[in-house]
């Protein structure tokens, strides 16, 4: 007779039991305080939007728009003519996103079934959220959406790493993490035959941002959101150590965080 099988350990779980270890989990974890995302987390440069939108787009979809961040700036560069809508799975951070751009339409969904209709838009933009997505998926339906000749413009914003200090901040905020980090971009999203190839570009810039934001910010990241309490509070006491002792932020009121963000763009056959 084959021996039982032992209990299974239980993994910790972090608030809401979400499991810092899946993917799922951590994909779902920005809305656990959606307003302070909203605050902390970086822009993006407005010449990266500028390289990633083709000229004259009249229907842009920012796509797991989040709260904003990349609509706002999608919002700064398009002409006046242009509608911008927004689709996230968070109600939790469309409703900031909805805050700050009242403008800006907002819908419920996400990459794997996107709320709009076949080839209803020019551009769809994608800001730090691909590696969430089912990427066959995806690009399926990103496809299905693009009038031909339209773009698809993925973006992330990474820390840059060359950088002491940062790589200091990334080390805390990655330890233990079976998903990341990532070690630099690869060479963008596989998208298959519906689209050209993928073109790169790269583009380095700097957030001042106040010291004791560091701390804020590290608590934004999905790791972080779903780690249990006590590991996610010893991880911030860590970022706390290192501001008020690394040489270079050490007593200073506002440091420069240097981000290189990689874009890819590609066009709909
Ligand atoms: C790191 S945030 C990026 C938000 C925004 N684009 C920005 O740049 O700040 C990732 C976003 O992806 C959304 N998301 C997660 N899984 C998704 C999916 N399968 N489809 C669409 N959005 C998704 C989350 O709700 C979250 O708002």
């Amino acid at each position: 007779m084959p021996a039982p099988t032992p209990p299974q350990p239980t993994p910790p779980t972090g608030p809401s039991g979400r499991d810092p270890h899946s993917h799922a989990d951590r994909a779902a974890s920005f809305d656990r305080d959606a307003a302070v995302y909203a605050q902390v987390r970086p822009t993006y440069p407005r010449e990266a939007l500028a390289w990633l939108l083709p000229a004259g787009a009249r229907d842009v979809l920012d796509l797991a728009a989040g709260t904003g961040k990349l609509t706002e700036r999608a919002v700064d560069l398009v002409d006046n003519g242009t509608h911008v809508v927004a689709v996230d799975p968070s109600a939790a951070m469309l409703a900031e996103l909805a805050a700050r751009l009242p403008g800006v339409a907002t819908h419920r969904g996400t990459a794997e079934a996107i709320p709009l209709g076949d080839a209803s838009v020019d551009a769809v933009l994608v800001g730090q959220a691909w590696h969430w997505f089912d990427g066959d998926a995806a690009a399926a339906e990103v496809a299905r959406v693009l009038r031909p000749g339209g773009t698809l413009g993925v973006l992330w914003n990474d820390r840059d790493g060359d950088v002491d200090w940062v790589a200091r901040f990334g080390a805390i905020l990655h330890q233990g993490d079976r998903l990341e980090p990532d070690p630099g971009r690869p060479d963008g999203p596989e998208l298959g035959a519906a689209f050209d190839g993928v073109e790169a570009g790269t583009f380095r810039w700097t957030d001042r941002i106040p010291a004791g934001a560091l701390r804020t910010l590290a608590g934004t990241r999905s790791y972080l959101l779903t780690l249990p309490e006590a590991e996610r509070e010893e991880r911030l006491a860590e970022v706390d150590a290192l501001v008020a002792t690394h040489p270079d932020l050490a007593g200073r009121p506002d440091v420069d965080l240097p981000y290189v963000t990689y874009a890819y763009r590609a066009r709909r056959r």
